[in-house]
């Protein structure tokens, strides 16, 4: 047998180092996978159920669908979007969220002629320029739903408690929902004067960000993370006590709602969102626990949309929705150890001796295969020695081992690897004898 030669990577010409990915994105490993198809297909399975249809839109939109819909005074449209012109002359971005976009494909794909409401499910990466750090990536994903056409305070209650539920199947089961109500225009800007004059006369007290935020979106100030503006956002005066009687209505059947829904919730006055579109309610849900980590970052956050779909060139539609960031959900659900790491199970490993009998091991591997028996194996190998080494990894119960003489007599080996018994049999009947000893 040829000695295989190592193979060791040569150094690129050119380069000290090898190439990175940039900051804030990552890659995500097949051991990590298991952790992303139970949070994805809960969560699909779930919304699929709750009557909720996929949509995919594109990972790039035109830059003016998130200055319209996400707000130009949004932290995310002045600081955070990978904008980009196109070679014939288009301004691009990566989307940074999902809700603008499905709003756009609901008025170019006619959704408003479908039966309403129409409810939308979908998960993929979004793109935000933050400054990386643990939860907080560059690159990071969103599943999420949306329900349009349909304005009853009955769909918001809905949707938290849609969201809530797959947070409980995931296992997530004290993460708290966090909710409020930031009105309509109309009595939100009475609010905002109102809120403007408060802040006015601390002006001092608050931090650059604030400060300079304070004329433009004053109702961010409320929720800065900031420990001195977080003391002066403590004594605010509260949107609730604000609201015109309409969203005051629809604010109290949301809560009543809950209630009957045996949800519960907390209430956060000073919970406001960081994107433009929201109308009515809003609401987060927080990780469990008191740790400073788990505190800074919510797990996912929605709310109500009533203007969006309008301001984006539709017909007036209300509408409602949530997302969830999946990476920070998989942090939780590891943090908490809620998943065990699902063992690769493998019945038979497959050896092979020489060229003809790795030749006849390709084809082998296959018909055992489509005959629904896990196989592993290690093709690339020549040694048995080797070769068995890698089969007790697997801890599979049998081997199957061509050798030179095998290949040419059209046998094979099955050795049990516990007793080291070993038994030769014809290769065509190989399946039944296999399938045979596995059931016992
Ligand atoms: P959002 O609060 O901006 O809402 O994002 C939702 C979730 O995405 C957050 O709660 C967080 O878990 C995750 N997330 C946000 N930024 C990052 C980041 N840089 N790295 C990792 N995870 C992040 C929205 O985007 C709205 N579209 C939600 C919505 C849907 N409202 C109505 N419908």
């Amino acid at each position: 047998m040829p000695r295989r030669k190592k193979i060791v990577p040569k150094k690129v010409k050119g380069l000290k180092k090898p190439l990175q990915s940039p900051k804030g994105v990552r890659d995500i490993l097949p051991n990590e996978q298991y952790l992303w198809d139970f949070v994805l297909n809960t969560a699909r399975k779930i919304s699929e159920s709750f009557g909720y249809g996929k949509i995919e839109t594109p990972i790039f939109e035109n830059t003016t669908l998130f200055e319209r819909g996400v707000g130009a005074d949004t932290d995310i449209v002045e600081k955070e979007m990978y904008s980009f012109n196109t070679l014939g002359g288009d301004n691009l971005t990566l989307r940074p969220e999902g809700t603008a976009g499905v709003a756009r494909a609901f008025i170019q794909n006619g959704m408003s002629r479908w039966p309403q409401p129409v409810k939308l499910y979908y998960d993929g990466p979004m793109f935000r320029h933050e400054s990386p750090q643990s939860g907080r990536l560059r690159e990071f994903h969103h599943f999420g739903f949306e329900i349009l056409g349909e304005q009853s305070s009955i769909i918001d209650a809905q949707i938290i408690y849609l969201a809530w539920k797959i947070f409980n199947k995931l296992g997530l089961k004290n993460a708290t929902v966090q909710i409020n109500s930031i009105g309509c225009l109309t009595c939100r800007s009475a609010y905002k004067d109102l809120l403007t004059d408060y802040y006015r006369a601390k002006i001092s007290k608050l931090c650059p960000d604030c400060r300079r935020r304070l004329a433009r979106n004053p109702l961010r100030l409320l929720d800065c993370k900031e420990e001195k503006c977080m003391q002066v956002a403590a004594l605010a005066p509260q949107i609730l006590d604000c609201l015109c009687d309409d969203c005051h209505n629809h604010f109290k059947s949301v809560l009543e709602y809950l209630d009957s829904l045996e949800l519960s919730y907390v209430l956060n006055p000073n919970l406001v969102r960081g994107l433009d579109y929201y109308t009515k309610t809003v609401f987060e849900i927080w990780p469990a626990g008191e740790e400073e980590e788990s505190r800074q970052s919510s797990l996912g956050g929605g709310g109500r949309y009533d203007d969006l779909v309008e301001l984006l060139g539709g017909e007036p539609t209300p509408a409602a929705g949530f997302s969830f960031g999946v990476e920070r959900v998989i942090e939780e659900i590891k943090r908490l150890d809620l998943v065990k790491k699902p063992k690769i199970v493998r019945q038979v490993f497959l050896i092979q001796l020489g060229d003809l009998a790795r030749k006849k091991s390709l084809k082998l591997f296959n018909t055992l295969m489509d005959s629904r028996i896990l196989v592993a194996e290690s093709l690339g190998r020549g040694s048995i020695k080797s070769q068995l080494k890698m089969a007790n990894k697997f801890h599979t119960r049998f081997s199957l081992i061509i050798g030179q003489k095998e290949a040419l007599d059209d046998t094979i080996i099955i050795r049990d690897m516990d007793s080291g018994m070993q038994e030769v049999v014809a290769m065509e009947k190989v399946v039944k004898e296999v399938k045979k000893r596995l059931a016992k």
